[in-house]
């Protein structure tokens, strides 16, 4: 299983075995984490499966004690039947995605395969480690339809991922309608990279892209990069721009050539009508505003913006989250900093500032949590400035030591992050993030007394025959004995 529960035990002679007959039981308010658990059993068993109030053959239960945390669970397999047990719906949830591993991989099967349905007995006390178990998908470098993110998140949330980052605006194209300012869209989502034709989600494609986030418990979080990799906004008003000339539209991959006019006043009316849309449209509590490799706005004006853009996203109510150069000067309280960095002792001072400030982290060092790195030299897709990652490499390192003198406390959890300038469809994307992602989603759920490379290389190869069943083109890593 992935990731590796808390506490697991075996009942050696009990084995659950699901039959024609069996019922789902819930109680009302839990209703649609039944009926969707139910969907996917009936279209791969073809049994009726009807879902009742109150107990069944599997029971999904919220009114577990509070001590099983926001997002923990019990479950528990016997001859009988299964029971999984939570104090919220979010903990249900993510109790169903561990029962959806322990049943065999052609449970997920979208057509009716044969039985035997059995799960070995066992019994399951699981929380997670760390909040923030995030990926991100870069929709600006190539645009990613409605659609397709959902199948994304259908595929990372089997995972126990709970945020997803959406980078929603760079150089290259403007994904996310404002009302306001609607040539971003117009035109500066008109295209990708390459030049092929973009894409953006109106309102209502955004709102139902979080709705389906929400119901697989993950909450969006939107970024707006500034005040580089803005091309695609300067392209598309020119007054952003100093001197009122608006550039052409950008669709190769180059970075740190594009700026915001820090000390135009047009800038804040921009971001004002920018974040104040943008939040209108997050229910969760977190905004991201970039901030990185604003590598040709001048450092002193650099340090003059941050907190002006930062007060905006306070003004409409949420949190600042930040690539981890935002550090560099004051941040306003409960910011989240995203450290990006290698081995680069640059990185890892901005980190430590964050912290000093008060700002809490979370982890996506691009030597290891970056989805977009090539795995070795000859893979086909991805970029390798911070190096070739391994699933080994990937997995083996721990989020509470990685950075030094920055206490565990200080992290709130680990983030993968996908940069889409070389992956221009879904398939190329799974590539690059299966194997991996498992690993990263285990670092921030499980306790790191699980965390070991040999056993974990062992669960990862049962994954294999799920992604068969499930259609994810994943990369067979040679390090991993595939059944
Ligand atoms: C980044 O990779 N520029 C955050």
């Amino acid at each position: 299983m992935i990731p590796q529960p808390t506490a697991q035990q075996a009942l050696p002679d009990e084995t659950f075995t699901l039959l024609s007959d069996a019922t789902i039981g819930v109680d009302e308010q839990m209703q649609t984490i039944a009926d969707n658990l139910a969907a996917q059993l009936r279209r791969s068993t073809g049994f009726a499966l009807p879902v009742q109030q109150g107990t069944g053959t599997i029971t999904l239960s919220a009114n577990g004690p509070e001590s099983l945390g926001a997002e923990g669970y019990e479950l528990r397999a016997d001859a009988s039947g299964v029971t999984i047990t939570a104090a919220t719906a979010e903990g249900l949830f993510r109790g169903v995605t561990t029962l959806r591993q322990l049943l065999p991989a052609k449970a997920e099967a979208g057509s009716e395969q044969d039985g035997p349905w059995e799960v070995a007995g066992t019994t399951i006390s699981d929380s997670p480690r760390y909040g923030y178990r995030g990926v991100m998908l870069d929709v600006s470098r190539h645009f990613f339809t409605v659609d397709q993110v959902k199948h994304f998140i259908d595929l990372v949330s089997l995972y126990k991922i709970n945020r997803l980052h959406l980078h929603l605006s760079d150089d290259q194209g403007w994904r996310i309608q404002v009302d306001t300012w609607p040539r971003l869209t117009e035109h500066g989502g008109s295209q990708q990279v390459g030049g092929s034709a973009g894409g953006y989600y109106t309102k209502a494609d955004y709102a139902d892209l979080v709705q389906y986030a929400a119901e697989h418990y993950i909450t969006v979080v939107p970024e707006i990069d500034t005040p580089g990799h803005t091309n695609a906004a300067l392209a598309s008003y020119p007054e952003l721009n100093k001197g009122d000339q608006a550039p052409d539209l950008y669709t190769e991959t180059e970075v740190g050539f594009s700026s915001l006019t820090i000390d135009k006043d047009v800038t804040y009316a921009f971001l004002d009508d920018v974040f104040r849309e943008v939040a209108e449209q997050t229910p969760g509590d977190l905004l991201h505003l970039g901030g990185d490799e604003a590598h040709s706005t001048p450092h002193s004006e650099y340090l003059a913006f941050v907190p002006k853009a930062a007060e905006l996203v306070v003004k409409y109510g949420k949190r600042v989250m930040g690539w981890h150069e935002i550090a560099d000067g004051p941040l306003p309280a409960g910011t989240v900093v995203q450290y990006w960095g290698t081995e680069d002792p640059k990185a890892q001072v901005l980190a430590q500032q964050a912290v000093e400030q008060g700002a809490t982290l979370v982890l996506s060092p691009a030597n290891r949590a970056y989805l977009d790195m090539k795995y070795h030299e000859e893979t086909p897709l991805g970029l390798q400035w911070a190096g070739l990652v391994s699933v080994e490499q990937s997995y083996s390192w721990n989020p509470a030591t990685l950075l030094p003198n920055v206490p565990a406390s200080a992290i709130d959890g680990v983030e993968a992050p996908l940069w889409t300038e070389t992956l221009d469809d879904l398939e190329k994307v799974e590539f690059m993030v299966f194997p991996r992602l498992p690993g990263i989603a285990e670092l921030g759920w499980s306790p790191e007394s699980a965390l070991d490379w040999t056993t974990y290389r062992d669960r990862l190869a049962e994954q294999g025959p799920r992604w068969e069943v499930l259609g994810v083109n994943f990369y067979r890593a040679p390090e991993i004995d595939w059944r």
